[in-house]
């Protein structure tokens, strides 16, 4: 397996599972057809409410398996109902003791947005939201580096964070973001955060790398595009006798960036980590280049206010 290193020499599976919009009656399933199939890297988040069915999907593995926590990479993400610094601790603690483990290997800030800490669901109107100088994404990172210190995470990162953000994070804060976890796929290249992250020594996270067409119905649009049915996808597939999501994963890793394919069926798991095996040329990239259009499946338009307090979540 390809890996990306740490500055302290730890190193992170260039291909992890997914397990946004993974059912907790399908997780089990998943987990352990992903480490037979070889993964050793799973994306996890509060949000995603299924850490406690992975936590025992990895103990019921580990009990019949010569497989230990120690050779499983685990990323998990702060949900923004607890950004508050003395909420950061306690939520760690929470995914802790779901995903039966004391330790996280890549802990991420989910969003650059802080929600009332008891907010339940999402979020109807600006009162449920507390504002930047309310919530500082200095100190909810500051929060998480203490995290680090104390050993309860090996690294720290965000996710969902432009340019911008990471330059004041990185201008101001104590340490910089070990990683960026961010939406990356041929319709939203993003090659200049690519050169900034590659500049500032910080790896990038692709999510939604096939397109995530499992979201809500109320997180779609009607006419969006399809990255598994696109035409020069599929052409370039058919030339490597490979599938649409193989040369998109493979795309992905192509530019050293880390990808969290997002599969609960067992065969398209063990088709996702066999995209190791495509050789992609010079001239796919070029074809694959072109199909850029900064299309995001995740706009992040939900997270913003009619007054202001949230609004151009991405910067641009
Ligand atoms: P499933 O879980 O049934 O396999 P993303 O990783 O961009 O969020 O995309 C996840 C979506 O892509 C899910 O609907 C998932 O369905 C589907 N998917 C995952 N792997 C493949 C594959 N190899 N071919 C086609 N669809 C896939």
């Amino acid at each position: 397996m390809e890996k990306l290193n740490f500055d302290n020499g730890d190193k992170i599976d260039i291909i992890g599972l997914g397990t946004w919009k993974s059912e907790n009656e399908e997780i089990k399933n998943a987990i352990h057809a992903a480490l037979d199939a070889g993964y050793r890297h799973i994306d996890c988040a509060y949000v995603y409410g299924n850490e406690a069915a992975i936590g025992e999907a990895l103990q019921s593995y580990f009990a019949n398996n010569p497989l230990n926590r120690e050779d499983i990479w685990l990323t998990s993400k702060l949900w923004n109902t607890a950004h508050l610094p003395k909420h950061v601790q306690p939520a760690l603690q929470e995914t802790l003791d779901a995903l039966q483990t004391d330790y996280l290997d890549l802990y991420l800030m989910h969003w650059p947005v802080a929600f009332q800490p008891d907010l339940k669901g999402f979020p109807s109107d600006s009162d449920d939201f507390l504002s930047l100088n309310e919530a500082p994404l200095l100190d909810t990172w500051e929060a998480m580096l203490q995290l680090k210190h104390d050993g309860l995470i090996k690294h720290a990162g965000v996710s969902n964070f432009s340019e911008k953000k990471l330059r004041h994070l990185i201008d101001k804060a104590s340490e910089r973001p070990e990683m960026n976890q961010i939406e990356l796929h041929p319709y939203l290249q993003q090659d200049d955060m690519l050169d900034f992250a590659k500049a500032k020594d910080i790896r990038l996270t692709a999510y939604s790398p096939l397109g995530s067409k499992d979201r809500i119905p109320q997180m779609k649009a009607p006419d969006e595009p399809s990255l598994l049915e696109n035409e020069v996808i599929k052409s370039i597939a058919d030339k490597h006798e490979a599938t649409p999501a193989q040369i998109l994963i493979k795309w992905a890793i192509d530019r050293k960036t880390v990808v969290i394919p997002k599969s609960t069926n067992p065969d398209r798991i063990r088709q996702n980590i066999a995209s190791l095996k495509v050789e992609l040329d010079e001239t796919d990239h070029q074809k694959i280049s072109e199909l850029d259009k900064h299309f995001r499946y995740v706009h992040g338009k939900f997270f913003e206010t009619e007054d202001g307090k949230y609004e151009n979540i991405f910067d641009e």
